[in-house]
Order: structure tokens, then sequence, then C-alpha cells
């Protein structure tokens, strides 16, 4: 796909997937984009440096590691002006794991914004995804709004909250001491990706750690990964973090990156594990789950530090219906007619639940219509947007016993992505 580039004159913007020698370009433009430094020589502008691509010969593309595709935006002399990056990861909804997109670094030189390129960029890595197999797409957003103008709804929170370690230390149950706490290594890697997929099972949205195709998980190999073991097996397993302190005089803080425990014993000597990890840190910031361990034992609830959104695109909503799990009990036949942004034609989905199990296809005669855009159908999908109260404020066209059908349908747990990428 190309674009005028109105910076340079008259030459063209291209966007496609990134050559392995563009990579270091790639990444570049996006931590320039993110850090907290000021890029560029002048306001709004990366530098040449930040945008160069060494000079040779094109090289193969699809560089990266297995399961990662890197689009980039190259200007005629080379320079990458733009870059998305997706990692195909699966994501768990109502216990079953589904193929699925973590969506990163998406990121625009300034002084090309605002004339489409992010979108196309976007839309290519997205396009790439869904041809590898993803049927959803997950990101962290720094806007609503132009997410949700590409299809992706509020799908939940992340609710971070910077914990004062010596009441963490103070409010925490004592719990039965693991045998064993140590360093994680690469052969731990099937039992923590085995205690990730067991928390997923009760946590919707959480996603797969593991590395597509499958391999030793990165998780396990990082500097501060933890595993506890009790009777010669992994049941525990956190990641835990140093960074600049967020206090005058503190040497550090630290960052709980994930945490899971088989019971809320290894979860409790984690927590403890964790924070002796960083004993210089004055508070350790973490995602308290709602109805998880740490809710229930701090004495003073801790305001969040970040309570963020997340973000869902079903990139193919038949599919991502048929393969999420339900409640065992639910039984319902639905005519979902889903837009995309104000498009007329809406894409019909029949979907039949019967005792937990779906069916997607032609809808059932008789079955009751559901008007709702694609974004919302994400935010429903993952029970963060209420039907009925969706009904109530216009967002979604359908009976009022449709709606709490509906609901019905999508109840569960709060929809939580556990842990950032
Ligand atoms: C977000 C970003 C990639 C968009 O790139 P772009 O080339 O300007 O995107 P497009 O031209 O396709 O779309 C721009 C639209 O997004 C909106 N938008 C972009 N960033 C926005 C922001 N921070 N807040 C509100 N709206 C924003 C613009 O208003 C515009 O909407 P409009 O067409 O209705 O006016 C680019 O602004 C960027 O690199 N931002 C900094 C990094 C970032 O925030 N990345 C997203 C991290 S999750």
């Amino acid at each position: 796909m190309d674009f005028p580039d109105t910076v340079r004159g008259r030459s063209m913007i291209t966007v496609r997937g990134a050559e392995a020698r563009e990579v270091g370009a790639a990444r570049r433009l996006a931590a320039a984009v993110f850090s907290a430094q000021t890029p560029g020589s002048r306001p709004g502008a990366l530098t040449a440096e930040e945008l160069a691509v060494p000079p040779g010969p094109p090289t193969a593309p699809a560089a990266g590691p297995p399961g990662e595709l890197r689009v980039v935006a190259v200007a005629a002399d080379g320079a990458v002006v733009g870059t998305v990056l997706v990692r195909l990861r699966g994501q768990w909804f109502g216990g079953a794991r589904l193929p699925g997109a973590a969506v990163s670094s998406v990121a625009v030189d300034p002084a090309h914004r605002g004339r489409g390129l992010g979108g196309a960029l976007l839309e290519s890595a997205l396009g790439a995804a869904a041809a590898s197999g993803a049927v959803v797409a997950a990101l962290l957003p720094s806007t609503h709004r132009f997410y949700r103008s590409h299809g992706f709804g509020v799908a939940g929170h992340r609710p971070v909250h910077a914990l004062r370690v010596r009441e963490v230390l103070a409010d925490l149950p004592r719990g039965r001491r693991p045998d064993v706490v140590r360093p994680a290594t690469p052969g731990d890697a099937a039992a923590v990706a085995d205690l990730v997929e067991r928390r997923a099972a009760v946590v919707d949205g959480a996603l797969d750690h593991r590395r597509l195709p499958r391999g030793p998980a990165e998780d396990v190999s990082e500097p501060g990964s933890w595993v506890v073991e009790r009777g010669g097996r992994v049941t525990g397993w956190c990641v835990v973090h140093r960074r600049d302190p967020t206090a005058v005089g503190a040497t550090y803080d630290g960052v709980v990156r994930d945490l899971v425990g088989e019971t809320p014993d290894d979860e409790v000597a984690l927590w403890r594990w964790a924070v002796a990890d960083v004993p210089a840190a004055p508070v350790v910031e973490a995602l308290v789950l709602p109805g998880g361990l740490l809710e229930e034992s701090l004495e003073r609830q801790v305001a969040p530090v970040e309570d963020g959104t997340w973000m869902l695109r079903l990139l193919d909503p038949a599919a991502a219906l048929a393969q999420r799990g339900y409640a065992p009990g639910t039984t319902a036949q639905l005519r979902l007619r889903v837009g995309v942004g104000d498009a007329a034609a809406a894409a019909e989905v029949g979907l039949g639940v019967v005792a937990g199990a779906a069916r997607v296809g032609a809808a059932a005669p008789g079955a009751p219509t559901v008007d709702l855009d694609l974004a919302d159908l994400a935010s429903v999908f993952t029970g963060h947007l209420d039907p009925v109260l969706a009904r109530a404020r216009g967002r979604i066209a359908c009976d009022a016993a449709t709606a709490v059908l509906l609901r019905g349908v999508f109840a569960g747990p709060p929809a939580v992505l556990p842990r950032a990428f």
C-alpha cells in the first residue's frame, strides 16, 4: 500500500512487512515515540539517525522470532517512518484458548501523522495476523478513538496498584512455606505455561506467554523470574523487575510483572519473595486482580496508579464466537448483525449456544436480532459491556428480553489482561 510523502516531496511511502535490516530502525522509532526523552532535532520530527536503515541490498522479510510480525512504513529514501509489531499469542475467553494477536509498538513519525498511515499500518498488521490464524487482537491503547475507528472495543481494565512494601508483608496471611524458591530456568517453561493456562481458565483475557510455535518460554529466561516448588513440582512463578524510583530519595521501585500460584499458599510465598527481592523499594507496582489475594488481604486499599483499559478486536467474529467458551448452562439462539463503524453493510452471524457449546452459521429461524458494531461486539464478547446498559444507551439495538439473554451468554469473570506485553 502506498501513501504520498508530503514531507519528502513527490515520492511515496510504502506499508509492508519489515525486512530484516529494517527491524533496528523500527525499534528505534518506537523507542523514540514512547520514551520520556524529546526525540528529534526539531519539534515534531525524529532524527535521520533514528529513522535510518543500514544501507545494502534488500533482505528477506519476516525477520524476528517465530510468531512475531512487524509491519513498517518506508519512505523512498529507505527511512522507516512508521511501525506496528504483532505477536501471535493465544488468549483465553470462557476457559477456551483462541488464537490471538498482541499488538504493540504502534508508532508513526510525528511529521507523518494524521494522514492515514497509522491506520494503514494497523490494518496491514492485523491482516497479517488474521492470515496467520489469529481470530482476536488485543492491545493497550493510548487513545480509544483511533482504535475504536479500527474496530477495537474496550475489553476490560488493568488496575495496577503501587503497594507499600511494609503493608504487603504485614497484611498478607502467613501461608504454608514452599520447599524451594529459586530462579526459573528454561526447563521450567512447560510448568509455567501450565500455571498460566490454569489461571486463564478463571481470568478472561489472559494471554498465552508461550512463544509460537511452541518452544522454551521467553518469560522463564528473564532476569527476576522465580519459581516455587512443592514436592518436586513447580507450583508458582513470578517476574520481578526494578525501575527508576517515583519517590524522592528512593533507590528504585519494584514491579511485579506477573505472578501466578497453584494455591493461595503459593501466591503468598511468591508475594513475600517478590517483595524481599526488591528490599530497597518503598513501593511495589502490581496488577491487583479483582477478587484476588491482594484485594482480599490488604487492609488499606491503595489507589491504582494506573487504571488503564485494554481493547480487543474480533478479527474473525464468527470464529471467535464459535471458539470461545460459554457457561455450561447457557442456551441461546441469536442473529447478530455486526456493522463496522458507520458502514451500512453488516455481516450477519447466527450464534447458537446449546448447553454451553456454540454453533455459528446461518441464524436459526425466529432467532432474535441484535444490531451492534464490531467494536461494541468485542466489548460485549469480553463481558465488559453489559448489553442491557448498552441497549439503554442506544449502542446496541435489540428487544429488552434479548439484551437480558445476551447478558447471560457473555457473563463471566471480569476480563483482565494480567500481563502487559
Ligand atoms: C497513534 C498513531 C500511531 C496514529 O498515527 P497516524 O498516522 O496519525 O494515524 P491515522 O492518520 O491513521 O489516524 C489518525 C486518527 O487517530 C486520532 N489519534 C491519534 N492519536 C490520538 C490521540 N493520542 N488521541 C486522540 N486521537 C488520536 C487522530 O485524531 C485521527 O483521528 P481523525 O482521523 O478522526 O482525526 C500516532 O499518532 C502515533 O505514533 N502516536 C504516538 C504513539 C501512540 O500513541 N501509539 C499508540 C500506542 S497504543
